[in-house]
């Protein structure tokens, strides 16, 4: 939670401050993608300008999760300036909600107005299958401690923020229609946040689905919300890396995540990619 309003801002200003003195004269991106699991090879399309491992800027926690480097990446990318992160922060790390979205204030800062959120997913709906894509519309935050609890941070948004159209609908649209013209399944959906890092009992995911739960994951909604107090422009998109707990008998393990994450790269990278290009 945050304490102190002023050690936050001034925590957030001297990361940007070290971020923008690292970018020098060049054009600072406007898109921030935070890059989910099997969207790794992004980074490898990017004209890249500067790599700044997370540990060397102030104030960012560092990622602990394998398979996240966790690096800040800023380069070019279908002709847009963009900022890639690669490894993000999760709750299940132990870092609070407020910790886990330190970066997006950061982004904030440095003028960021859209941020692209990936990430891995069990698919509930019916229909689903492992290595889709689902656009997120909406999330379930239930169980999500809120990153905005304690004093607001009034210079990034108000005190209780409407959450009415989190997801952008014109990017949801836009992502539908490069789906469609590129043959790409997608599906479109509620993304569920789950503490993690046990994955859910069967009684669980039935029970997010009467909620109205279409996927469920262990990350960005704390992400989506702070990036919508700040009034960042938000476009999400799951890759359903498995079926939930209990909608097959298989049970779950991080390896299948890893593999189906990386049969839908091609896909996910994609969609990013044109997606970034039509902005
Ligand atoms: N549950 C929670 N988080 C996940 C899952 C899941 O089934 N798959 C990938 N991330």
């Amino acid at each position: 939670m945050i304490e102190s309003v002023e050690a936050y801002t001034k925590a957030v200003n001297e990361a940007a401050s070290y971020i923008k003195d690292k970018i020098g004269e060049s054009e600072i991106p406007s898109i921030c993608v935070v890059l989910g699991s099997g969207l790794a090879p992004l980074a490898d399309i990017c004209d890249v300008d500067v790599k700044l491992p997370y540990s060397d800027i102030p104030n960012f926690p560092e990622s602990t999760v394998a398979g996240h480097s966790g690096h800040l990446i800023i380069g070019t990318l279908e002709g847009k300036r963009v900022f890639l992160m690669s490894g993000r922060f999760h709750y299940y790390e132990g870092y609070d909600t407020s910790l886990c979205t330190f970066y997006i204030r950061v982004m904030c800062r440095l003028g960021v107005k859209t941020i692209y959120f990936t990430n891995a997913a069990g698919g509930i709906a019916d229909g689903m299958k492992p290595a889709e894509l689902m656009i997120i519309t909406d999330h379930l935050s239930f169980y999500c401690e809120s990153p905005l609890r304690g004093p607001n941070l009034d210079e990034f948004g108000p005190r209780f923020p409407d959450q009415s159209h989190l997801y952008d609908v014109e990017y949801i649209n836009l992502l539908e229609k490069i789906a469609k013209e590129n043959g790409i399944t997608v599906h479109k959906g509620v993304y569920a946040f789950s503490r993690g890092p046990q994955y859910e009992t069967p009684a669980e995911i039935r029970g997010l689905k009467v909620l109205g739960a279409s996927a469920v994951g262990m990350s960005t909604v704390p992400e989506a919300i702070i990036a919508s107090h700040c009034g960042i422009r938000i476009a999400a998109v799951s890759c359903i890396s498995n079926l939930a707990a209990g909608i097959s008998d298989k049970p779950l393990c991080h390896e299948e995540v890893i593999e189906n994450a990386a049969k839908a790269s091609n896909d996910s990278c994609n969609l990013a990619r044109l997606f970034i290009k039509s902005l």
